[in-house]
């Protein structure tokens, strides 16, 4: 599927430079042909001699060739290319690309492109955090860019948390799965829930879950990048949509979200609901700030419209139900029951026993199950990766193997 791209690998000055020689080589084997480009820190890292012999051509560092006075040209790069690759990137470039500074070779590339871009930062873990990097890498989303969003894990630090980056395996199915899509979802109308619903204690304080929205996003952003008209209703998030195929409805309670679902769902083709809706809703919500005192503070709660479980009542002929199940015990058994009593064509299983997976991660593990009970139990993966393979098998490009 990548056979005869042309793809740019931009390299920058850090510690997991270490692991491109391995996605050149996966990319060669793949039958990509492969210009490799770095920053001058990038070689201390990782030599351009290794990058040259896997690719089989010379690598570019300096912007100007070494003895006549000639330049590299990034602007016929960037019109060669049929993807650029940047992995790692430092924070350092994050902001030069965020703000076009453009004073080295992988810079002036990246200003160059006319093609899909590929950002994959890898950094300590509060540089990541920090507020700067988090506007950049939303600067570069912002135009257009795929961030191939740095795993939780070990750093060259010795600490441990987000900015590992993504593995070169996982870098090449990122880069298939985006050049594979066919538009199977042309014009359908679909219609996801994400993230958490806030149910209103008083003017400042809520009760809520540890959902952040990623999975329900990214299930948005693949299916409008599939050719889907997707409207996507989203509790409280601070994530951002960026395919112009995404109509966003923002909401704070689950009664919010089951008011626009009710006014969506009839016209959806296929409905996911990926969000985190709370059960319970307070009953007296104050409209003046609770006060501390030292005696208890007793809440009552009631149920809250189970959104699902009414959507599924009025489902309609052809149109696909797909339901999530968070689960910590009888993970398949619970999620079966659910997929029957919410009248379900498809259950989303994610178990919070598996380390990796669920909320507030960029990875997911979870085992899809149809109506016949068959159950399909995928890998821990990013969840853009996730949200392709739920999407495949509800548009059944995957079959069920019982
Ligand atoms: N759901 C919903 N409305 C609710 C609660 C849940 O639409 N008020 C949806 C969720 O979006 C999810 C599915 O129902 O797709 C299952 O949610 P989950 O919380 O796992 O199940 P519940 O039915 O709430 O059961 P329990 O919390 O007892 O496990």
């Amino acid at each position: 599927m990548l056979k005869g791209k042309k793809i740019v690998v931009g390299i920058t000055g850090s510690i997991a430079a270490y692991k491109i020689p391995f996605l050149v080589r996966i990319l060669i084997k793949e039958g990509v042909d492969v210009r490799v480009i770095m920053t001058p820190v990038a070689k201390d890292f990782v030599t351009p001699l290794t990058l040259a012999t896997l690719s089989q051509h010379p690598v570019i560092v300096d912007p100007f060739k070494a003895n006549d006075g000639e330049w590299n040209n990034h602007v016929e790069l960037g019109q060669w290319a049929d993807a650029m690759i940047f992995a790692p990137v430092t924070a350092n470039t994050l902001g030069k690309m965020a703000h076009g500074i453009a004073d080295n070779f992988v810079v002036t590339a990246y200003l160059s492109a006319k093609c899909p871009v590929f950002i994959a930062p890898a950094m300590d873990l509060d540089m990541f955090a920090h507020p700067s990097t988090k506007n950049n890498i939303d600067i570069l989303r912002s135009f257009g860019n795929v961030i191939i969003e740095p795993q939780v894990g070990e750093l060259a630090s010795g600490l441990s948390g987000p900015g590992r980056l993504e593995e070169p395996e996982s870098i090449l199915q990122i880069i298939k799965t985006y050049f594979s899509q066919k538009l199977d979802l042309n014009k359908k109308k679909v219609l996801i829930t994400a993230g958490p619903t806030h149910e209103k204690i008083d003017p400042v304080r809520y009760l809520g879950n540890y959902s952040t929205g990623k999975m329900g996003f990214s299930l948005a952003e693949e299916a409008a990048r599939r050719g889907a008209t997707v409207t996507l209703i989203a509790g409280p998030s601070s994530l951002v949509i960026e395919h112009p195929g995404v109509n966003r409805i923002n909401v704070e309670s689950a009664e919010e979200m089951y008011q626009a679902c009710m006014k969506e769902a009839p016209q959806s083709e296929i409905v996911i609901m990926a969000a985190a809706v709370a059960d319970y809703t307070i009953v007296q919500k104050s409209k003046i700030k609770l006060k501390k005192s030292t005696s208890p503070l007793k809440l009552e709660l009631s149920p809250t419209p189970d959104i699902l479980l009414e959507i599924g009542k009025q489902k309609k002929k052809n149109q696909i139900l797909v339901g999530f199940a968070l689960e910590t015990e009888h993970e398949v058994d619970n999620a079966k029951k659910k997929l029957i009593a919410k009248n379900l064509d498809y259950i989303v299983l994610n178990s919070l026993n598996d380390k990796g997976a669920g909320f507030g991660v960029e990875t997911n593990k979870v085992s899809i199950i149809d109506r016949s009970g068959t159950a399909f139990h995928g890998v821990l993966q990013n969840k853009a990766l996730v949200a392709a393979e739920i999407i495949d098998f509800i548009i059944k490009k995957r079959t069920f193997q019982p």
